[in-house]
C-alpha cells in the first residue's frame, strides 16, 4: 500500500469509525450472535490473491462490507451509551488518533535508544498523571529536589502491573531473607481475579485456593477490607515465622490496585480514598477504563525503581548500548514483563492535552452524578434494594427477597431479571456475589456502572424504565 493509497483508505476507515460512533446506540448493546456464527460467516481459507493489485476504484469494498455484515453484529458494543456492565473501557477521538499515530510511527520502545521520544514522553506524561492524581511525591520520576528514586510506566493492563508488583516484592523478600521459606500474599476477599492469577504466575501460589500462600482478608458490610483482620493475619503469620528457625522477610510490599477507582483521584473531592497512599510501594490505575483513553493503557507507579529493575533486568550483549550502560536513561523494558513496547504515551498525551485537567474532572463528575441519579431512582421502588453503599458510580442492587422466599430463589429471580434486560438489547449490566462474610451471605446482585463516553441522564432514565418494567412481582405480592 503506497502512502497515497493509505490516505484514501485511511479516510474511508476514519469515516467508518465516525459513522459507527454516531450510530452505536442503534445496535443491541450485547451481541446477539450465537457461538460459531462469526466463524461460519468467515471463509475457512485465506485468499490466494490479495487486494494489493486490485485496479478497482474501491479496492476495500468487500472488507468494509464484511465489517458491516459480519463483524459489527458480532460485537458487544462497549461504546454504547447504555453499556453498564463490568467497568467501562471508554474511548475518545484524541485517544484513537494517538493509537493510530503510534501504529503509524511503528516505534518499538524497549530501550531509550530505540526511540528516545517514546521513553521520555512516557516519563513526562506519567509525571503529569501523578500530578493530576496528586500521588505522593515519591511516585514521580523527577522530584523537585532532583532525586529520582521512583516513577511511572505504562503497562498494557492492571493484571501485568500486579504481577510486576508481586515479582518485585518476591525479589525484595528473597534478597532480605534468602532462605526458601514460602512467601505469603495478602489481599481483600473482594480482590480482583488478576491478583490470584498473578500470584500463580509468579509462583507464589499453586492455585486460587492455596490458603498456605494466599490470605484473602475479610471485608466489612460495605465491601471494604477490614484493617483489623489484616493486622491479625499479619501478626499471626509473623509470630509463626519468628518461632521457626529462620527470621522472616517481614517488610511487606504494599501494592494499591486502583484500576477503576483510581481515575476518580483526578477530582480533589475523592482524594480521601487515597489517604495512606504514601505508605504504598506501588500503585496502578487504568486510564483505559474511565479516562477516555482506549485499551490498553494502565499506569503503574513505583516508589523505588531500583527494586523493580533489580527484579526484572536481564541484559544480554545485544541490548547493551552506551546510554543504558551510563545509567543516565530509563529503559522501560526493565519495568515490565515483555521486552517490546508500544508507544502508548501518545494517546494519553493527546487525551490530557485535548481535555485538560478541567475537562477530565468534569467527565468523572458527570458519571458520579449519573450513579447518584440511578441510586436515587432505585430507592423509590420497594421491590428493589441497594445492597452495598454506592462507590463513585458503581451501583450494586437487587430485587428484594419475597416473604418466605429461599435465598436461591431470590438469586434466581435476580439472574432472570438480568438476562431479560440484557436480551432486550437496550442495556447491558452484569452481576457479582456478596462475599461469604457479608451479613446477608453470598447473595447474587446486579451492578450498574454508568461510565460511557456518551452516557447521559437520558440513558439512566431509559435503563430505569426497563428495569422497572422487567422487575416483578412486589415483595408483598
Ligand atoms: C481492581 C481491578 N484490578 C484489575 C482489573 C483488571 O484490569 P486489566 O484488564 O487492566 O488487567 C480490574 C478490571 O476490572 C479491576 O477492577
Amino acid at each position: 500500500m503506497t502512502p497515497d493509497e493509505f490516505r484514501i483508505l485511511g479516510r474511508q476507515m476514519v469515516d467508518f469509525i465516525a459513522d459507527y460512533w454516531q450510530s452505536v446506540d442503534q445496535h443491541p448493546v450485547l451481541s446477539r450472535s450465537a457461538p460459531g456464527d462469526i466463524l461460519r460467516a468467515l471463509p475457512t481459507s485465506p485468499p490466494q490473491q490479495g487486494l494489493a493489485n486490485s485496479t478497482s476504484p474501491d479496492p476495500w469494498h468487500d472488507i468494509f462490507q464484511d465489517l458491516r455484515s459480519t463483524i459489527l453484529p458480532g460485537l458487544t458494543h462497549w461504546q454504547h451509551p447504555s453499556f453498564f456492565a463490568y467497568f467501562p473501557a471508554n474511548i475518545s477521538g484524541p485517544a484513537v488518533l494517538g493509537e493510530l499515530l503510534a501504529a503509524g510511527l511503528g516505534v518499538q520502545g524497549m530501550l531509550w535508544l530505540t526511540s528516545p521520544a517514546c521513553t521520555e514522553l512516557e516519563t513526562r506524561v506519567l509525571d503529569w498523571t501523578a500530578q493530576i492524581l496528586d500521588l505522593p511525591a515519591a511516585f514521580h520520576s523527577t522530584s523537585t529536589d532532583g532525586s529520582t528514586t521512583g516513577g511511572g510506566v505504562i503497562h498494557g493492563t492492571a493484571s501485568e502491573a500486579v504481577l510486576v508488583a508481586l515479582i518485585t516484592a518476591r525479589d525484595q523478600a528473597r534478597r532480605r531473607s534468602p532462605d526458601s521459606r514460602p512467601l505469603i500474599a495478602y489481599a481483600s476477599d473482594q480482590t480482583h481475579s488478576s491478583f490470584l492469577k498473578a500470584a500463580i504466575i509468579a509462583g507464589l501460589a499453586d492455585s486460587p485456593d492455596d490458603h498456605r500462600h494466599l490470605r484473602l482478608i475479610e471485608t466489612d458490610s460495605t465491601g471494604a477490607l477490614r484493617p483489623d483482620a489484616l493486622e491479625s493475619a499479619l501478626r499471626a503469620d509473623l509470630a509463626a515465622a519468628h518461632s521457626a528457625a529462620c527470621p522472616p522477610a517481614d517488610q511487606p510490599w504494599l501494592h494499591v490496585d486502583a484500576a477503576y477507582a483510581g481515575n476518580a483521584l483526578i477530582c480533589p473531592e475523592f482524594r480521601s480514598m487515597a489517604a495512606g497512599y504514601a505508605a504504598a510501594d506501588s500503585f496502578c490505575f487504568n486510564p483505559h477504563k474511565w479516562l477516555l483513553t482506549n485499551f490498553d493503557c494502565s499506569c503503574f507507579f513505583v516508589k523505588h525503581r531500583a527494586a523493580l529493575t533489580n527484579a526484572l533486568s536481564v541484559t544480554p550483549e545485544y541490548l547493551r548500548n552506551a546510554a543504558s550502560d551510563a545509567g543516565t536513561v530509563i529503559d522501560y523494558r526493565d519495568w515490565q514483563i515483555p521486552l517490546g513496547r508500544r508507544f502508548r504515551a501518545l494517546k494519553l498525551w493527546f487525551v490530557i492535552r485535548h481535555f485538560g485537567i478541567n475537562g477530565l474532572q468534569s467527565y468523572i463528575r458527570s458519571h458520579i452524578r449519573l450513579g447518584q441519579l440511578f441510586e436515587s431512582l432505585l430507592r423509590t421502588d420497594p421491590r428493589l434494594e441497594v445492597v452495598v453503599p454506592r462507590t463513585l458510580n458503581l451501583v450494586c442492587f437487587r430485587l428484594k427477597p419475597l416473604p418466605a422466599e429461599s435465598p436461591a430463589d431470590t438469586d434466581a429471580r435476580n439472574r432472570t431479571l438480568m438476562q431479560q434486560l440484557n436480551a432486550s438489547g437496550a442495556l447491558f449490566l452484569t452481576h457479582a456475589t456478596l462475599p461469604k462474610s457479608h451479613p446477608q451471605g453470598p447473595r447474587l446482585f446486579l451492578r450498574l456502572v454508568p461510565g460511557g463516553t456518551t452516557t447521559t441522564e437520558t440513558h439512566i432514565h431509559q435503563a430505569w424504565q426497563n428495569i422497572q418494567a422487567t422487575s416483578h412481582p412486589m415483595p408483598d405480592a
